[in-house]
Formats: structure tokens, C-alpha cells, sequence
């Protein structure tokens, strides 16, 4: 039995394309990706989806900006589980996880944010690490829990800002990042070789997974 994903997102889907790529090239093995949901009708990660022929599905996100509507978060639910999802991968989605999907999921949500938390949780990281001077600042891939962008840590990867950058080249060479982090984190997760101790995510290949990814 393959170990099953089921990937969120609002937006373009770059970060989803580059983990079904790594499968694609057998560089996460037994990792199948069950089923993309969007809360955004005509986000181009559903239309990559729809041309990889993997189930893509549009779920109404309800009335609120930031989060889903309740109903609406049953019916996610629903369709992870009905997908056997093992590990649910946020890649772009806008919103915040609340509780009934948290437990529904334990320990089972990631997501990729484009700083080096704890610095600069929230939107436009890339634009805020930019704005306030930092020289590196980077990619961050974990856990979700209630907080905004306040899970354990799984993994990280840096990238230099320097003075001829903009908020856009600082986004483009972190996106680059990404691509390289969130196959590899994927991939050391559904080799069940990691553990939670208080806020420390203690992996002992991970380096190497890293690397071999590169
Ligand atoms: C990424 O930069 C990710 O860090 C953030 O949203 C962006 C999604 O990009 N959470 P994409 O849709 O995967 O291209």
C-alpha cells in the first residue's frame, strides 16, 4: 500500500507541480498523490491536476475570508478521508486549519511557508523579510497547528537577499528552494522516520534525503 497524499492550494500550484514531478522521476517512493482540492474555483493547481490526471476538486470555502466555513471544512474532510489521505500537503492555501480538521488529521498537515520562521509568519513573507533588510532569509516546510505559521519545524532551506534583489527575485529564488525542500520533507515523512518531541522534529536521515534530492 502506497502512502497517500491529498494537496491544498488557493493559487498557481508551482510547489504541487514540483512534488509530482519528484514522483514522477521515482524520487519519492510509494508516494501517490490522491486528490487536489482548491477553495478557488479557477486556481491553475486544479488545472494541473486535470492535465496529470489526478482528481482535482473544486470545495466551496464558505463565507469567511480566512478560514473555512464549518460545513465547508466537514466536506473537506470528507473527501481527504474518503481518499485515504495519509498526509495532508498545503501548497499555497490561504486559509487557516482550525480545530475540527486539526483533530480530524493529527500530526498529518504540512505546509510551506517563504520565510525562515519563526521570522516573519503571515502574507507576503518574502516582501517582509525584504522590507525589513534581512540578508538570508528562506523556505519553511511544517507542521500545521492553531497558531499562523507556529507548527514544529520539519525542514528548512536558505536563500541570500542582496542589494540589486526585489520582492519579487527574493520570492523567485525561494519558490526555487521549495520546489527542493517540500519533495524531500514529503519523502522523510512517508518513510515514517521522524519524531515530535516537544517542538523538535528529530530526523535521522535527514540531510541525506535532502541531498538526494538535490
Ligand atoms: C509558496 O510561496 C508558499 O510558500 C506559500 O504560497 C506559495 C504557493 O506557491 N505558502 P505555489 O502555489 O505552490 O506556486
Amino acid at each position: 500500500m502506497g502512502f497517500k497524499i491529498g494537496v491544498i492550494g488557493s493559487g498557481k500550484g508551482s510547489n504541487f507541480q514540483a512534488i509530482a514531478d519528484a514522483i514522477g522521476k521515482g524520487r519519492l517512493d510509494g508516494v501517490e498523490i490522491s486528490v487536489v482540492l482548491s477553495d478557488v474555483k479557477d486556481a491553475f493547481i486544479l488545472e494541473r491536476a486535470k492535465k496529470m490526471g489526478i482528481k482535482s476538486v473544486y470545495l466551496n470555502p464558505g463565507n469567511f475570508k480566512t478560514k473555512l466555513a464549518q460545513d465547508s471544512e466537514q466536506e473537506y474532510i470528507r473527501v481527504l478521508k474518503e481518499n485515504n489521505v495519509d498526509l495532508v500537503v498545503l501548497a499555497g492555501f490561504m486559509r487557516m486549519i482550525k480545530k475540527n480538521m486539526l483533530d480530524a488529521f493529527p500530526h498529518k498537515i504540512i505546509n510551506i511557508h517563504p520565510s525562515l520562521l519563526p521570522s516573519f509568519p503571515g502574507l507576503a513573507s518574502f516582501k517582509q523579510a525584504y522590507e525589513y533588510g534581512v540578508k538570508i532569509t528562506g523556505c519553511t516546510v511544517h507542521f500545521v497547528d492553531e497558531g499562523m505559521d507556529t507548527g514544529p519545524i520539519i525542514g528548512q532551506r536558505v536563500v541570500p537577499i542582496l542589494s540589486d534583489d526585489s520582492p519579487k527575485t527574493v520570492h523567485e529564488k525561494i519558490q526555487k528552494e521549495e520546489h527542493i525542500l517540500y519533495p524531500a520533507c514529503i519523502r522523510v515523512i512517508s518513510q515514517g522516520k521522524l519524531e515530535i518531541i516537544g517542538r523538535r522534529v528529530i530526523m535521522e536521515v535527514y540531510d541525506k534525503e535532502l541531498n538526494n534530492l538535490l
